[in-house]
């Protein structure tokens, strides 16, 4: 197993206390596996994908394990994490503006890790950052090499640092909403290219997405988050044609349909999730689900195991069921 998640929780300092974000997040992912993290805003999936690569914000404190080829990162210091990160681990961001230094030209900052982490000689990272360049499909690499990053559209941004992220052949990448900021035939050409890149190599990858619809198309697993909590993740076949957890059969309600007619209603899932201040020490959908008892309130639900690794949260699984 290339990432096994155990346990994850991480702890806010904010100006009302310190607020649990993540809540028992456990998840695995293979050599070469796509895991899509789907949920809605706030629910913990930057700060999970954060986590992995030990980003999180300033007094942020963690418990659980995250163990990377082996070695738990959340045992790692600073200094190990960096030479993790960039090298066996790659993260690309929504807004490639805030991990691009705009003032070195891309052909610099894709050359840089490649220096670092690799040993290679700064022409030989050059070349190798040119190659990177028409590796990720941008026309006339070298002169891409010498522009700044206002030099280039969104899309060609995302496109660099994609380039970056690359460069050290890392054994996973994860993209947190990596095509939010990008215009709609944009953003299908940046997935198109992150799965090709990924289907090349032996490189896993974990995508986050409020998209339910992209992780169906991009990803062979998926982990439905939810105020913190994995509440549903198995194969994304399995979990889509048979969601178990009344969250997930929410979020798929409140997906336009294929063939919908103009001006048709979608369903919405109606309430508001809890804050991350306001946290109930029980399920965090309760009051939002349609089947909750009072039962719901008391506890975190303990995962439910449906056959193979397809896993659930709730205690009402059973009731959920005849529901569909
Ligand atoms: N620096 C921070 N300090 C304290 N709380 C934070 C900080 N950043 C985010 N949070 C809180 O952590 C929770 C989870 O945030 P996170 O960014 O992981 O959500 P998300 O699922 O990525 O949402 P989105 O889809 O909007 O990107 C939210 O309640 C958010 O308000
Ligand atoms: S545990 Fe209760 S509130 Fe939570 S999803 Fe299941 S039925 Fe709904
Ligand atoms: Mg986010």
């Amino acid at each position: 197993m290339l990432l096994e998640v155990a346990e994850l929780s991480v702890d806010l300092p904010t100006s009302g206390g310190v607020r649990r974000i993540v809540r028992s997040a456990s998840f695995a992912l293979d050599h070469g596996q796509t895991l899509g993290i789907v949920g809605e805003s706030g629910s913990g999936k930057t700060m999970t994908a954060l986590a992995l690569m030990g980003l999180l914000p300033d007094g942020a404190t963690t418990s659980g394990a995250i163990l990377f080829e082996g070695r738990d990162l959340l045992k790692l210091n600073e200094a190990q994490m960096r030479d993790l990160r960039g090298d066996r681990v790659a993260m690309i961001f929504q807004e490639p503006m805030t991990a691009l230094n705009p003032l070195h030209s891309i052909g610099r900052q894709i050359a840089e890790p490649l220096i670092l982490h690799r040993g290679l000689s700064n022409a030989a990272a050059h070349a190798e950052a040119v190659r990177l360049l028409e590796r990720v499909g941008l026309p006339d690499p070298v002169r891409r090499a010498r522009a700044y990053p206002h030099q280039l559209s969104g899309g060609q941004r995302q496109r660099a640092m994609i380039a970056m992220a690359l460069g050290c052949a890392p054994r996973l990448i994860i993209a947190d909403e990596p095509t939010t900021a990008l215009d709609v035939t944009v953003q299908a050409q940046i997935l198109d290219l992150i799965a090709d890149l990924g289907a090349q190599s032996d490189m896993a990858l974990i995508l986050v997405s409020h998209d339910l619809a992209v992780i169906a198309q991009n990803c062979e697993r998926v982990l439905v988050m939810y105020g913190g909590m994995a509440m549903e993740s198995g194969r994304t076949d399995d979990v889509l044609a048979r969601p178990a957890h009344p969250y997930t059969k929410a979020l798929l309600q409140a997906r336009p349909r294929v063939g919908a007619r103009r001006g048709e209603r979608l369903q919405a899932i109606a309430g508001a999730a809890p804050s991350a201040g306001a946290m109930p020490k029980g399920c965090p959908f309760a009051g939002r689900c349609p089947l909750t008892i009072a039962a719901c309130g008391e506890a975190l639900p303990a995962p439910v195991m449906l056959g193979g690794d397809h896993m659930a949260r709730c205690i009402r699984i059973d009731a959920a069921e005849r529901a569909a």
